[in-house]
């Protein structure tokens, strides 16, 4: 291998010369609605996975779709020299539900280009920047990088990875690896690369509410009827104040270890803006207009989130019934230190105390991730993301959660470092979601060169 291939002029190039090849794949793909929270979408997950297996054939690689209890995976493998140290590159290829009436202004389901720009449910998270260091891996390979390459791809992230650790548990050996790169992280912004300090974790939760059958008049049986909506409501009141935040329930922050001295000056470096989280969000007021208490609030400190209530009449004007059952989906997002299983724990008995019909459903949780910000590997990332697009990355935490990413620490005991290539304005789980080329071709760059790198430091 001569390191004059692995030029930046080089690999730039190779992007160009690739980019319709890269488009069309991501136009496949797109179009594929991997959504794995809707049953009925099964069979589209799995041509989804059928579809991935292909793309690493078609690169010289040999590719299974292995089944589990859920959703499949998909293990890729280009196997080259045994004295060579095995990198896995992480991405997921399952998606967010997306329905036009959203606020889509393409159909999401139908990969559009406009410009520079890919629009398409999945462009971004993660179907983009797993095409992006597919390509950058394939251009290392093919040029001599001194690694054994597998892949790992799960349809099952945006649900939390529920079968994701015992299937690669149940077949540990063949899944050994000497380290794992994932790409599924966002910048700050678009002006500096940044890398996951820490990720939040995540419990979900369904909260049910059900006094009758079915709806009655309101002036019939209102104040006496039990009103679930309004219950449901005065009990999320109870877990958490609304305009501030703050969670109410005892012992909620009793774990959480505020940042560093140096996480808060990295913090203060990375490049955040209050207007640039307003705009690339559309947010018209936030609970703060401070940048560092936003930035502290959003990825060291654990959240109570409604994500949805349903319940009672939602058309036109107003219907005069009482509703006869509620539900909210509600989820915490989790920091460092705290255990999911205690916090299943003290919202249960919390709502228990205060209401005690509730029926409270817990969903697959998964802890915090502290990530890795030295050695050698930290450092080769640095040098790629510096190599391919001129700026050297902050590592700052991240507010979002990968179910799989303590999996693989636990299970395959090789370290996680991130690569991601998303940025803010990208609309993750929005409508509009979007990804660019100029991202994609900076990241084929920068995953050539870091594939590279990892083979030198073994
Ligand atoms: N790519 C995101 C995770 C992410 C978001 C990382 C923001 C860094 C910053 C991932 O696809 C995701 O959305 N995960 C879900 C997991 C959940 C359903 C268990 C999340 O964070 O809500
Ligand atoms: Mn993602
Ligand atoms: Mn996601």
């Amino acid at each position: 291998m001569s390191h004059h291939e692995f030029s930046r002029d080089n690999l730039l190039q190779y992007a160009d010369t690739e980019r319709r090849a890269f488009e069309s794949a991501l136009r496949e793909f797109v179009e594929i609605p991997t959504v794995s929270v809707e049953p009925a979408r099964k069979g589209d997950v799995a041509r989804g996975a059928e579809y991935a297996a292909g793309l690493i054939r078609r690169f010289g690689g040999q590719a299974t779709v292995v089944a589990t209890a859920g959703h499949p995976i998909v293990h890729g493998l280009y196997r080259r020299d045994p004295s060579w140290p095995t990198v896995t590159l992480y991405n997921h290829l399952d998606v967010q539900p997306a329905e036009t009436a959203d606020g889509w202004e393409t159909e999401p389901f139908t990969f559009t280009m406009k410009g520079d720009r890919y629009y398409g449910r999945g462009s971004t998270d993660d179907k983009g920047p797993a095409l992006s260091a597919l390509w950058g891996a394939r251009f290392a390979l093919e040029h001599g990088a001194r690694i054994n390459l597998q892949l790992l791809w799960e349809m099952e992230e945006e649900i939390g990875s529920p079968h994701f650790e015992t299937t690669i548990r149940a077949e540990r050996e063949r899944y050994a690896t000497d380290s794992v790169i994932v790409s599924d992280t966002v910048w700050v912004s678009r002006a500096r690369p940044a890398c996951p300090a820490g990720l939040r974790g995540l419990q979900g939760f369904r909260f049910t509410l059900e006094f009758g059958a079915t709806d009655q008049h309101s002036g019939v049986t209102g104040g006496a009827a039990r009103n679930p909506v309004t219950e449901l409501c005065q009990l999320i009141a109870d877990c958490v104040d609304g305009r501030t935040g703050k969670v109410r329930i005892p012992g909620f922050y009793a774990d959480v270890v505020p940042p560093t001295k140096r996480e808060v000056e990295d913090m203060k470096r990375c490049g955040f803006t209050v207007a640039g989280f307003k705009k690339d969000h559309k947010f018209t007021s936030l609970r703060t207009n401070d940048a560092l208490e936003i930035m502290k609030r959003v990825w060291c400190l654990p959240t109570f989130e409604v994500h949805g209530i349903a319940g009672g009449y939602q058309g036109p004007g107003i219907k005069t019934i009482v509703p006869p059952r509620a539900t909210a989906i509600v989820s915490c997002r989790l920091v460092p230190a705290m255990n999911e299983k205690k916090v299943i724990k003290l919202v249960r008995d919390f709502v228990k105390r205060r209401n005690p019909d509730v029926k409270v459903e817990a969903e697959h949780g998964l802890p915090a991730y502290r990530g890795r910000t030295e050695g050698p590997h930290a450092d080769a990332i640095r040098a790629a993301m510096k190599f391919a697009f001129g700026r050297e990355p902050s590592f700052v935490r991240e507010g979002g959660s990968i179910g799989a990413v303590l999996s693989m620490e636990r299970v395959l005991k090789a370290p996680v470092y991130f690569l991601g290539l998303s940025l803010p304005e990208h609309g993750y789980h929005a409508p509009n979601e979007n990804y660019d080329w100029g991202q994609a071709r900076g990241g084929m760059a920068a995953f050539a060169d870091y594939f590279r790198r990892a083979g030198e430091l073994a």
